[in-house]
């Protein structure tokens, strides 16, 4: 990585500000999925080891700059007190007057997380009096919150104009597998671009075209791209507006020699809902008054033997309406294929993680992302807010 880390820097005694990715869903008051919580416990936990005062900072969903009782930091407090064995402090803002006396009495070894940065208007305007009171509790700033680095908000861009900012573990090893898979991947490269909608993804298809040698299409954007071939796509989900694209797209990655895989091959149905009668039919003969909403077995199939051999596989976006198990098949295949396979896998995007969850295969994927947004921008090629504002390695 080009950016300094905390291995470059000296945090012995040093009180250490680290933003955290703690955006986590929470159930009934609990943290239903403490995934990024247990991401970012080698960094704290380094930090304490090595003597450091550490105050976290996260936000946590949506609360528009308001305080809302069910976005408050408290269970996470709680959850990463558990994961830790150890007593995490808490406060109630984030610059109050209490919050800094928390702050200056933090002792090596203690941790504090202050209370949901998005309570505060000034933290998405990335107002800089906000993010010089957030630097003022603290003489370093990690920042290890890859799944926000792509937002340029006071408490992941502001606060590195006013402290010494460096990279925390989870956001140099995000940041080392996907760049490395985009810059010096190990061929055959495949990527599986999948979800409902071809507009979310153009970006990443455009940025993979020089990159891979075979893209697998799957999900409802591979409407779009059969209506492009001139398949009559009856009721499905199809972009109009985007067909014209989707056959600049394909051109290009013929142009450029790529294996470009579409479905041959589909699951319809009448209705996307759970118990719905379901047929499979060629990609070119989806039936009037039905939609396609997985990718049928031959299609699977052939994505699975793409996936098989390859040495670097990139999966965003699932393969069809895979929450429904009527139209799950095609996804949990394509999981199942990337934890078999012996290349680097990487997983980047929401769905795609809920997908390998649900196939019970975590533990044999390479590299899960923890940011969605973040990782999309990643493979657009584009660079991110939270990392353009750490040291650079060469700075001193
Ligand atoms: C995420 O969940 O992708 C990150 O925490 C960013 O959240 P946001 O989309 O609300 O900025």
């Amino acid at each position: 990585m080009k950016k300094m880390t905390l291995k470059d820097i000296d945090v012995s005694g040093k009180k250490v500000l680290v933003r955290v990715d703690f955006n986590v869903p929470l159930k009934d008051g609990q943290v239903a999925d403490d995934t990024r919580i247990r991401a970012a416990l080698p960094t704290i936990e380094y930090l304490i080891n090595n003597n450091a005062a550490v105050i976290l900072m996260s936000h946590l969903g949506r609360p528009k700059g308001e305080v809302k009782e069910d976005l408050k930091m408290d269970p996470v407090a709680q959850r990463l007190a558990d994961l830790l064995g150890k007593e995490v402090k808490k406060t109630d803002d984030c610059t109050g007057s209490d919050t800094k006396k928390e702050a200056e009495k933090l002792q090596p070894g203690e941790i504090l997380l202050l209370e949901n940065t998005r309570f505060n208007p000034e933290e998405k305007k990335n107002d800089p009096g906000f993010a010089k009171e957030l630097a003022s509790l603290a003489e370093i700033f990690v920042n290890d919150a890859f799944g926000a680095a792509h937002r340029a908000h006071a408490s992941t861009v502001g606060v590195a104009d006013y402290l010494p900012a460096v990279a925390g573990f989870l956001m140099e090893k995000e940041i080392d597998v996907l760049s490395k898979a985009l810059t010096a991947p190990e061929h055959p490269f495949v990527a599986i671009i999948g979800g409902a909608k071809i507009s979310d993804k153009i970006g990443v298809i455009e940025n993979l075209i020089d990159k891979v040698d075979t893209l697998i299409i799957g999900g409802g954007m591979a409407n779009t791209f059969l209506k492009a071939k001139g398949y009559d796509m009856a009721e499905s989900l199809v972009e109009d507006d985007k067909v014209d694209l989707a056959k600049e797209l394909m051109q290009k990655y013929e142009e450029n020699g790529v294996n470009l895989l579409l479905p041959t091959d589909l699951v319809v149905a009448r209705e996307m809902k759970e118990g719905a009668a379901t047929q499979v039919v060629a990609a070119n003969e989806v039936p009037a008054g039905y939609k396609a909403l997985d990718i049928g077995p031959e299609t699977a199939q052939q994505y699975v033997e793409a996936i098989k051999d390859a040495k670097t596989v990139i999966w965003n976006g699932p393969m069809g309406v895979f929450e429904i198990k009527e139209f799950a098949e095609g996804t949990m295949k394509v999981a199942n294929a990337m934890a078999n396979c012996r290349g680097k896998t990487i997983i980047g995007g929401g769905d795609s993680v809920a997908a390998v969850e649900k196939a019970g295969v975590t533990r044999d994927i390479f590299h899960i992302s923890t940011g969605g947004g973040a990782s999309l921008e990643f493979l657009e090629g584009k660079e991110l807010p939270g990392v353009v504002a750490l040291k650079d390695k060469s700075e001193t």
